[in-house]
């Protein structure tokens, strides 16, 4: 036992992400200029993310809620982070082109139901501004809250009086964007909902993740706003998902679960895994902590989809890539699924943009353990060490319940999972190509692209990635 972190230092020593940062800062302005082809093309609305150029096999020339959301929260990001007025001023552009577009979508009766509410969870909509009008999974509940939480992130960032009452006024009803999507979010996150993945019916842990994000943000500015009323309403909700969350939680498996209630759509996602809980944690999560990623319960969960991923995708048998760089496993959605990407059900693949979750995930933990200088011990993060790392040492943390920075240990851990993180980026890499191309998928044979290709959020999940890592590890 007083060896062991002696032995595992052997075993890590000189782990120092090779030449991954340098690839990262290449890739991550090749994903950028591809992520922003993909805003407003040419004969679309302004203000139109599409999800991907791709017309056919799959069409994905559609702005869907939820990718323009996340996708328009990584400009919010490297708005934050430059301070080049030339830059900003081109960004604060399409925050305003997507602001007024948003208002139009919302203004409009869709499939999903009436303008201005339940009409808002109409997924998908045309590059002209139009609902999506064919068959759907719908109502998907996420995509106001992903676009409300965005925008008031935004809106934080711009500062006093940087918005206009476009974006938000205490009026009812409003016809702003983000209080029109928090009073929905409101009213309806009980309703049931369809999943990211556009399948399943029911409760989701991550549609409830984002809509309690976007509520609490949604009450921190109607306060700051003058709305009082409004900011109770939208705390008080916010507390009852947060009970509704607890239950996603399956303590005898240790994993947390993607789905509950279900009514109807697919019924074969018997392992009950899917890689939307991290992204839930990623997308969903705020300073609290709560279901954050660094939370054991998330960490643990990852760690067996991973390990799951690990025997299905025959790519994932090698190791390293021809450079000699760690390979960690791609991941896919979900263990069963059967989208092959291209409008077809057969055989699913990995994606990017988990991939690249998986690895932003670990690096936001690591940054949060840096900040916090403790690691909390429990029997899931022990269970998470020992599925993820075949190098850990379980009894290395044997009766601790906390490694403080002091402690050797720590900066082991932090290693073993720079390196881990960094393997998730790896493989990313190895199937990115020359060009830095991202598609949807990855084939599970070959390793070569699949689906819509350049998709919009695969760059923007690779940007995410690639800033965690910055944060976490200084390169
Ligand atoms: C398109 C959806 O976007 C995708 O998530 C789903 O798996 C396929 N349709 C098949 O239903
Ligand atoms: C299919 C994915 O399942 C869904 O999450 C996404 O919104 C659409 N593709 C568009 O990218």
């Amino acid at each position: 036992m007083k060896l062991c972190p002696l032995w595992l230092s052997l075993v890590l020593v000189g782990w120092t992400g090779g030449d991954l940062p340098a690839w990262l800062g290449k890739q991550s302005e090749v994903s950028w200029n591809k992520l922003i082809a993909n805003i407003s093309p040419r004969d679309a609305a302004k203000g139109t993310v599409v999800a991907a150029q791709s017309r056919s096999k799959p069409d994905y020339y559609y702005h869907w809620t939820r990718d323009a959301g996340l996708v328009m929260d990584v400009l919010r990001q490297k708005y934050e982070g430059s301070s080049d007025a030339e830059f900003r001023r081109n960004i604060l552009e399409k925050f305003d082109d997507y602001v007024a577009l948003s208002s139009k979508h919302q203004s409009q009766n869709s499939m999903s139901g009436p303008a201005w509410g339940m009409g808002m969870a109409e997924p998908k909509y045309f590059v002209d501004g139009r609902p999506f009008d064919g068959p759907w999974g719908r109502p998907q509940t996420d995509g106001p809250a992903i676009r409300a939480t965005t925008l008031i992130q935004m809106a934080n960032v711009l500062a006093d009086g940087g918005i206009s009452r476009r974006w938000y006024d205490s009026q009812m009803p409003s016809y702003s964007v983000i209080k029109a999507d928090l009073e929905f979010t409101a009213a309806n996150w009980k309703q049931p909902s369809f999943d990211l993945w556009e399948e399943v019916l029911g409760d989701h842990f991550y549609t409830r993740m984002v809509q309690r994000k976007s509520l609490l943000l949604g009450g921190k500015l109607a306060t700051k706003s003058g709305d009082h009323g409004a900011a109770k309403y939208y705390l008080e909700q916010a507390r009852e998902i947060e009970k509704t969350l607890e239950e996603f939680w399956n303590p005898q498996d240790r994993l947390l679960e993607v789905s509950r209630n279900e009514l109807s759509g697919i019924s074969y996602k018997d392992s009950r895994m899917d890689a939307a809980v991290v992204l839930a944690a990623l997308h969903g999560s705020l300073d609290d902590g709560f279901f954050a990623p660094w939370d054991s319960r998330v960490l643990v969960s990852l760690a067996r989809i991973a390990d799951v991923f690990k025997d299905i995708y025959s790519i994932n048998r090698s190791l390293v890539d021809r450079q000699g760089n760690y390979l960690a496993a791609a991941i896919g959605r979900y263990p069963e699924d059967k989208y092959d990407g291209q409008d077809s059900q057969d055989e699913a693949n990995p994606w990017f943009l988990t991939t690249a979750g998986f690895a932003e995930a670990l690096y936001v933990t690591l940054e949060h353990w840096k900040k916090v200088e403790v690691i909390d011990v429990d029997e899931n993060l022990v269970e998470f060490l020992l599925l993820l790392c075949p190098d850990f040492q379980p009894n290395c943390l044997d009766g601790k319940k906390q490694v403080l920075k002091s402690d050797p240990l720590f900066a082991l851990i932090e290693k073993m999972l720079l390196k881990k993180a960094d393997g998730f980026l790896n493989r990313v890499r190895m199937h990115a190509g020359a060009t830095g191309a991202l598609s949807e998928q990855f084939n599970r044979y070959s390793g070569k692209q699949r689906g819509a290709s350049e998709l919009t959020w695969s760059h923007a999940a690779l940007l995410t990635a690639q800033m965690a890592r910055v944060r976490a590890s200084g390169d």
